[in-house]
């Protein structure tokens, strides 16, 4: 059996999440947002997102990734990202790009703006715009890809595959070179928030993944040089869980709409943990010592098998959120792992979709209309 590692080096984190809002003029059915949305009201002020992007810059962090929801539903934007360029911040936005146009791109590249994540949500437009819940948004981010590349932005196209899309990935590996992006994000959906609502309808089957492991193969050899082509491969079908943040509290810090501190997007989904805001902590203290963040960082932690695995530095042991959302507890190993004495959970789920007819389930009743 390995040693446990008593006291786990604490290096400054890599990257900050900077959920802005969760407003958004999308719905998508696999947001990982939680089931109950922050209200506007609810939101971190304008000065206190400068004092924890300060914070983030003396503290180490390298990135920051401007998020929601929708970024650009928030009106300090630009300060924002004016700040992060200050601090010597590298900042990303990922958005759904339909509220942007060039006038706005402009501003936020002279700014300080890095980069630009812009979603698809399919490659074909009356499918994109269904699983949006957006009538005409496919056709604004057709228009707005070409705006961000003329601001000087570099583009990452990404693409969340599922189920419904799924059988159009040539397409949107196409559609991505065609844009001119210079990364291309292929994500199968992870199964957290409001996405685990929708599991039995989202779900690939076996084929389809087989099929789309094969042309994210052939996009990548054909690519090779010129684009990057990221894949993101579902868990239920692996036998190897995913390194998820990179490992718990080591190299991400997520600061929600109305500023709790969360070492994932989706930790909020735990029972049992209280984690601290931003309005009372700082930065540093929470990363440092929030029980929260500590309780699964390094390997002390972990049970067996992980205890004794040699990858457990490798992988982390996989996935608190869907380690909790599959077995009650947040400590077993992730069901992922073909080692985990709940590893059968991932079939019998796989068996359910392939049995289920599922609808997608919305937010919102009705989709709503695009913004004048
Ligand atoms: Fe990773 Fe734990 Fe599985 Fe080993 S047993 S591969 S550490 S999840
Ligand atoms: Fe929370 Fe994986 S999403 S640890």
């Amino acid at each position: 059996m390995n040693a446990i590692n008593p006291s786990p080096r604490v290096a400054a984190p890599l990257a900050l999440l900077a959920e802005l809002t969760h407003r958004c003029p999308l719905q998508c059915p696999y947001c990982a947002n939680p089931l109950q949305l922050e209200r506007a009201a609810a939101e971190l002020d304008t000065a206190t997102w400068l004092r924890v992007l300060d914070e983030a810059a003396e503290l180490g962090v390298l990135q920051v990734h401007f998020s929601g929801g929708e970024p650009c539903a928030r009106k300090d934007l630009l300060d924002l990202v004016r700040r992060a360029a200050e601090r010597g911040l590298y900042s990303n936005l990922i958005t759904s790009g339909v509220t942007l146009d060039a006038a706005g791109l402009a501003a936020l590249a002279a700014a300080g703006l890095d980069h630009v994540q812009l979603s698809f949500q399919d490659a074909e437009a009356a499918s994109a715009d269904r699983i949006g819940g957006y009538r005409g948004g496919h056709a604004r981010k057709l228009a707005v890809a070409p705006l961000i590349r003329d601001a000087g932005l570099p583009l990452t196209a990404n693409f969340v595959v599922h189920r419904q899309n799924l059988a159009r990935l040539p397409d949107m590996l196409a559609l991505g070179e065609e844009l001119g992006a210079s990364r291309i994000e292929i994500a199968h959906v992870q199964y957290y928030g409001w996405a685990l609502k929708n599991r039995d309808a989202l779900m690939p089957t076996r084929r389809q993944l087989d099929e789309a492991n094969a042309a994210v193969e052939a996009a990548q050899a054909r690519l090779r040089g010129r684009i990057t082509v990221d894949y993101v491969v579902p868990d239920y079908y692996a036998a190897l869980p995913k390194a998820c943040m990179g490992g718990w509290a080591q190299r991400l810090i997520n600061i929600t709409p109305a500023g709790l501190a969360l070492p994932c997007h989706a930790a909020e989904t735990l029972a049992g943990f209280a984690f601290p805001s931003v309005r009372s902590h700082s930065l540093a203290a929470i990363w440092r010592d929030d029980p929260g963040f500590v309780r699964f960082r390094g390997t002390a932690w972990m049970p067996e098998p992980c205890r004794s695995c040699d990858r457990q530095e490798i992988d982390w042991g996989g996935c608190r959120c869907q380690a909790f959302a599959m077995t009650g507890d947040a400590a077993a190993t992730d069901p992922a792992c073909a080692l985990s004495p709940h590893h059968h959970l991932m079939a019998e789920a796989i068996a359910e979709s392939d049995n289920a007819a599922a609808n997608l389930v919305y937010r919102r009743l009705r989709a709503p209309e695009p913004a004048a």
